[in-house]
């Protein structure tokens, strides 16, 4: 018998952030900077994400780190001296944007000793989540906040129980990136019933084109399975391993469902996604946009002229 969502059932307050990855496709930026400080315009990476966690309704942020992370303890944390200077100087633009991340959320920090894999830094969260349903986000991905997708898979998630994970259509030549979601149609034309998750799959074995993005909200059955979960793709406890199995069988922790994003989606995960990231983001802030665009014009056409 699956519970559905009723008056006790826990509002989702809890976000957990694997942040442990050594980020050695941008070396040597990330030899002594983790790669979620690498800036996104002017902000670091993870500032985004955990913006899009509290904008979700998730205050409590636990980042899951490894050695060489003490950046992000910082970022998140007051910086008195520098707070201080700007005071003294009466800065208050850039003294908003010092107090702006060390603001946001409770931040919780916890190491993951050997990197075995994303599932394996989820499960680091099981102590601090406990029994409660809770959120997911990989920096890799970032959503723009015109476009919630993930206070969207929260409001399914209380509705429906169970797990939910975020999906995305994608070429079948990019397939074997992601985790890949064998769906059937609901009510909703935005959600779908998830009923088979293959990690990473070559394109000629992939039940569909759609493809997991870096979003979940689980049910907290996850960490039970997860602790089960033999290494799979890669040698590394897989994530998309234990929601399979979530999937296969209801009665462990309710239903998978998917939340179809159409919306836009910044990768930065290598090196070129990373620069289309800052391009489009940059193209889009009303501060710099309009200089940065115009300056992006001539320098296409002098490219192309080039040609
Ligand atoms: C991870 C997951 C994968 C998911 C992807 C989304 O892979 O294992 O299922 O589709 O994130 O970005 P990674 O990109 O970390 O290799």
């Amino acid at each position: 018998m699956v519970l559905r969502m009723n008056e006790s059932h826990p509002r989702i307050s809890k976000a957990v952030i694997p942040a442990a990855g050594l980020g050695t496709r941008f070396l040597p930026a990330t030899k002594a900077t983790p790669k979620e400080m690498l800036p996104v315009v002017d902000k670091p990476a993870i500032q985004y994400v955990v913006e899009e966690a509290v904008g979700a309704g998730l205050s409590d942020v636990l980042m899951i780190t490894g050695r060489n992370k003490r950046p992000l303890e910082d970022h998140f944390d007051r910086n008195y001296e520098l707070e201080e200077a700007l005071i003294k100087k009466g800065d208050q633009e850039r003294l908003a944007k010092v107090q702006e991340s060390s603001d946001l959320a409770t931040m919780h920090y916890v190491r993951q000793g050997d990197p075995r894999g994303l599932g394996h830094a989820v499960l680091c969260a099981a102590p601090h989540v406990g029994n409660e349903p809770f959120a997911v986000l990989l920096g890799d991905d970032l959503i723009d906040p015109r476009d919630p997708l993930l206070a969207r898979m929260v409001e399914v998630q209380e509705r429906e129980g169970g797990s939910v994970v975020a999906l995305m259509e994608v070429e079948p030549s990019q397939i074997h990136l992601y985790g890949c979601a064998a769906v059937e149609p609901t009510g909703d034309a935005d959600v779908v019933k998830v009923t088979n998750l293959v990690e990473k799959p070559d394109p000629a074995e992939a039940p569909s084109n759609y493809a997991v993005i870096g979003r979940y909200v689980l049910d907290a059955s996850v960490f039970g399975i997860l602790r089960e979960t033999e290494p799979g793709r890669g040698g590394e406890i897989q994530l998309t391993d234990a929601l399979q199995k979530l999937a296969a069988d209801e009665s462990v922790g309710g239903p998978v469902h998917g939340v179809v994003f159409k919306g836009r989606r910044y990768d930065t995960g290598d090196r070129g996604d990373y620069l289309r990231a800052i391009v489009r983001l940059a193209c889009e802030r009303e501060d710099l946009g309009p200089d940065f665009r115009n300056w992006l014009r001539g320098y296409v056409t002098e490219e192309m002229q080039g040609l």
